[in-house]
């Protein structure tokens, strides 16, 4: 059978199986399930994850096949997923691939799904691929680091729900239980008409990897991806688009049509911070006059925060992301009492669920490439200092990035200029 009519096979049969298997001739029953192949694409510490996640998630799957740019990157995973999941996450060698073909050998591995975990730079050219050859998708967040590549997002949501294949973000809080009973009751009305949003991640700087001297420019870049604008957006798009994300929740997806924003580096300095900044105010605006607002921030020995301060015409709520409890003040005040299972396993759990024909189809094209697309405008907003309209930033032409992967020299970009810094570069 082809890949996809085995796919197929096996999601129509399990979920068969689930529904009627007591009223089906045995003939019709599969002996046993059909393994569901899985291929890492990007085996950092996510990924790593995430292939852990999927194997808890579903007795029957298997790591097929991994591809890193690194070598060492993929041997420590695969010797990570081997102590935690056994016999299920050994890859032999000849499916296990580096350099920077590695997604495609992996996804012409004969894999089932791939989780998508390299730099976000990656992502659209790796999604592109992965939903051309009908294979299901975890991809992380952030989607693209430009507009070029979150156009490229949104054309490869598309194909997914043409193929009845399943996207998933690693928008996670979307998955988290008490999230969605937060926002399906603040957008269910409970605190009246959402006014405005604030929403904070104040946190400290991520880590650095010393340069090694055999490392060429871009295998520097490469290992220190979060310092470095064209591979991973910048810490508002790689960090706060949860929050921006949540913006976006609560906002019913509403798309703003223009940002202000002010940013910049007050305490990064030397080679190894690459030229991203370490703090951004945004203003997005929307077509019925609200607004919301985010501010991020990775600066040592500060004050860390992580909430969104939702303003609705009867009560106001707080929703603290890292303990996941909800706040809501008002003529209706409510609590979160239920369960706050780890939303990284239930994304997992979803999703296999959703491959094994247990559930509807799962495709989060939509929120994913417009979260993305809109911590890119508010980033955009920042480094040229001019009000940036949403769908310019998302037409822009800049494709952040050297023309061809190599590793050689590659010099470190500007850091970008307020009022010189132009959308279209
Ligand atoms: N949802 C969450 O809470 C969450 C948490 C952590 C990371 N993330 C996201 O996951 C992604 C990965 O982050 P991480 O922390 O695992 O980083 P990481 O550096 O640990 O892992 C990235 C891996 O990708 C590999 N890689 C780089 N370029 C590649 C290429 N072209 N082809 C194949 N492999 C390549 C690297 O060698 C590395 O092993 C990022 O987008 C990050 O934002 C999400």
């Amino acid at each position: 059978m082809s890949e996809f009519t085995r796919r197929e096979f096996v999601k129509k049969a399990t979920a068969a199986t689930a529904i009627t298997a007591t009223t089906l001739p045995v003939w019709a029953i599969p002996e046993k399930r059909d393994p569901v192949k899985i291929g890492l694409i990007g085996c950092g510490g996510r990924g790593t994850g995430a292939a852990n996640q999927s194997l808890t998630a579903n007795a029957d799957a298997v790591i097929w096949a991994m591809g890193d740019a690194f070598q060492d990157r993929l041997t420590s995973s695969a010797d990570t997923l081997k102590n935690e999941q056994g016999d299920r996450a050994v890859v032999p060698m000849e499916r296990r691939f580096v350099g920077f073909n590695a997604f495609q050998q992996v996804i012409d591995s004969g894999v089932d799904m791939v989780i998508l975990t390299t730099p976000p730079h990656f992502r659209p050219e790796h999604l592109a691929a992965a939903v051309k050859a009908k294979k299901h998708v975890f991809c992380e967040k952030p989607m693209a680091v430009d507009g070029t590549g979150v156009r490229s997002v949104i054309e490869s949501a598309k194909l997914a729900k043409e193929n009845d294949t399943n996207l998933m973000s690693g928008f996670c809080w979307r998955y988290a239980p008490a999230m969605r009973a937060t926002y399906g009751h603040l957008l269910g009305g409970s605190i009246g008409d959402i006014r405005s949003v604030f929403a904070t991640y104040y946190t400290a700087p991520l880590w650095t990897k010393a340069r090694k001297e055999s490392w060429s420019d871009m295998e520097w870049q490469m290992r220190n991806w979060v310092h470095f604008d064209w591979l991973g957006g910048d810490h508002i798009v790689e960090q706060a688009c949860h929050s921006v994300d949540k913006i976006n929740w609560a906002m019913n997806n509403a798309t703003p049509i223009t940002a202000t924003a002010i940013g910049g580096r007050e305490m990064r300095e030397g080679p190894e911070s690459g030229n991203v900044f370490d703090h951004f105010g945004v203003v997005y605006e929307y077509e019925d006059g609200r607004r919301a607002q985010l501010h991020c921030r990775q600066m040592p020995f500060c004050y860390n925060d992580n909430n969104d301060y939702i303003v609705g015409s009867t009560g106001t709520c707080t929703v603290n992301s890292w303990t996941g409890s909800p706040e809501i003040v008002g003529p209706t005040p409510w609590e979160y009492t239920g369960e706050k299972p780890n939303m990284y396993q239930v994304e997992h759990n979803e999703l296999h669920d959703a491959i094994r024909g247990n559930r509807a189809t799962i495709n989060d094209g939509h929120f994913m490439a417009q979260s993305t697309m809109m911590a890119i405008l508010g980033r955009e907003a920042a480094y040229t200092g001019q009000k940036v309209a949403y769908n310019d930033a998302l037409n822009s032409t800049t494709h952040l990035g050297p023309s061809k992967y190599e590793f050689g020299e590659l010099a470190t970009p500007p850091i970008p200029e307020p009022g010189e810094t132009k959308l279209n570069r």
